[in-house]
């Protein structure tokens, strides 16, 4: 696990961009595992800007998201199909019949996640997974557990991970309570991994990732296992790692 600090928020969107950035100029049709959320948001704005001045190109890659909140359409302003498109895809020269979330609308748990894996896994797995991380240590929806999880699923998310994503919500209770997300497996084989994490909230989840023991109650910790993992964070996000 590599760590990069970075003075701030700007500072981590602006690196994470061009990593991703590189890795699609380096294989323009690279399969790329996408995160939403507050924390990718800058990085998407600045892939944006260098698409639109032909800095890089977005027309042969494919993308496979992490995760779907169960029970929402495509078209619901809250979903992440709507999220990526809004802040992403529609400002891209990307193909979205390349695009993939996996699908909240199908009420079929079980179906909606065996062929969420199947595309993933016929796909390839991702070349590059970005990440961002719960003040849980949540990667994906894969909320602390047990154990680490498998393949796409579906979960309850937990009290925490509902009260953070309120936020986004006009009120606590509309916050979907059960989402399909990719499991910790399947992250992991993606061939690189990026996390990037910004602010003071995330300081402990950070630690726990990089330098905790390997819990199933901090699901990012396994990442420390991953051969190909980089950590990009903010000096808040690693206020808690002196020694990073
Ligand atoms: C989003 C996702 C989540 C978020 C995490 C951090 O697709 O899978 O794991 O990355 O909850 O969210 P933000 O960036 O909003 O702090």
């Amino acid at each position: 696990m590599r760590i990069i600090r970075t003075t701030d928020y700007d500072d981590m969107s602006r690196k994470a961009a061009n990593i991703i950035s590189a890795q699609v100029i380096l294989k323009p049709d690279s399969v790329l595992g996408l995160a939403t959320g507050t924390t990718p948001l800058a990085a998407y704005k600045q892939l944006i800007r260098w698409c639109d001045r032909g800095d890089v190109d977005f027309s042969e890659v494919s993308t496979y998201n992490l995760d779907e909140y169960r029970g929402l359409t495509h078209d619901d302003p809250q979903s992440y199909h709507y999220f990526m498109r809004k802040n992403f895809f529609d400002h891209i020269n990307i193909d979205l019949s390349r695009t993939h979330v996996p699908d909240g609308s199908n009420p079929d748990a079980d179906a909606a996640c065996a062929d969420y894996d199947k595309l993933v896994h016929d796909a390839g797995y991702p070349d590059l997974q970005l990440l961002g991380i719960g003040n849980n240590g949540h990667i994906g929806f894969n909320e602390p557990d047990k154990y680490f999880s498998k393949g796409t699923h579906c979960v309850d998310l937990t009290e925490s991970t509902i009260k953070a994503n309120s936020r986004l919500f006009d009120r606590e209770e509309d916050v979907p309570r059960q989402a399909y997300t990719m499991g910790v497996q399947t992250i992991m084989y993606a061939r690189m991994i990026l996390v990037i994490a910004s602010g003071e909230a995330k300081a402990e989840a950070v630690r726990r990732m990089c330098f905790g023991p390997v819990d199933p109650e901090c699901p990012a910790s396994i990442l420390q296992l991953h051969t190909n993992c980089v950590v990009i964070a903010d000096e808040a996000a690693l206020s808690q790692c002196p020694e990073a």
